[in-house]
């Protein structure tokens, strides 16, 4: 498969099948992912693949924290951001209103989904051992980015959940996690529901105009 097409057609996964993924497959999209560059080929992500049962009641468990401290998706930042970003903010929700089923608010489809992986069979949670510095938090954000590009290649949606990362202690304790390991990201994986149609959505992006400068 052409991988720039791969990377044009890509868009995260909001509704999947009830189906799961095979073994074989997720030890296939695993071994694709980590072949992401690293700095000083440390590697230094550490996954647990959570699926069936488990995930089920990964995903209770999640959906009682998030109701009992009425934690939202939001974007994680120190100061009120930047109009610019309030703007993408907003078009990602304009965009995804028509895919929202219908008697839902969208901050319950986005918190509850979040911690429901959105039904997906798999949820891949991503850890660091806490010896490393924040510099190496983008090994991992690369090693997510090869994630979903293979993901899509195998015939698979994902759809990466940041939103978990408030409730970082308890998984940690819930999965039986080492001390020292910090939960960065998790990644919902399975078959796309062709029905669901939040999944029709494509996200917009800026002009490039609005993030690069050309110095000549
Ligand atoms: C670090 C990170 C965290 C994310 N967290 C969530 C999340 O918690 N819930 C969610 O629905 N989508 C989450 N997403 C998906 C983004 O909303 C999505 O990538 C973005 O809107 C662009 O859309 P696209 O992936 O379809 O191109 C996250 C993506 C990234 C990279």
């Amino acid at each position: 498969m052409d991988i720039l097409k791969v990377i044009s057609d890509r868009k995260s996964t909001r509704g999947f099948l009830d189906k799961p993924v095979e073994r074989k497959t997720l030890e296939r999209l695993l071994s694709l992912a980590t072949r992401a560059p690293s700095a000083i080929n440390l590697q230094p992500w550490e996954f647990v693949v959570v699926s069936g049962e488990e995930r089920k009641r990964l995903s209770r468990f999640l959906v009682k924290r998030m109701r009992e401290r009425n934690i939202s998706c939001g974007p994680d930042a120190s100061d009120p951001l930047p109009e610019r970003f309030i703007a993408r903010q907003k078009g990602l929700l304009d965009s995804m209103l028509p895919g929202i089923p219908e008697g839902l608010h969208f901050q319950e489809f986005f918190n509850e989904g979040s911690c429901n992986f959105y039904g997906a069979p798999t949820a891949i949670i991503i850890n660091i051992d806490h010896v490393f510095s924040s510099l190496h938090l983008t090994d991992i954000g690369i090693v997510v980015g090869y994630f979903v590009l293979a993901a899509h290649t195998l015939g698979l949606g994902s759809c990466p959940i940041g939103l978990i990362t408030a409730f970082g202690d308890d998984i940690r304790e819930l999965l039986n996690l080492p001390d020292g390991k910090k939960v960065v990201i998790a990644v919902a994986v399975g078959y796309r529901d062709p029905d669901a149609k939040i999944n029709q959505v494509r996200s917009e992006r800026v002009p490039l105009a609005d993030v690069v400068r050309w110095l000549e």
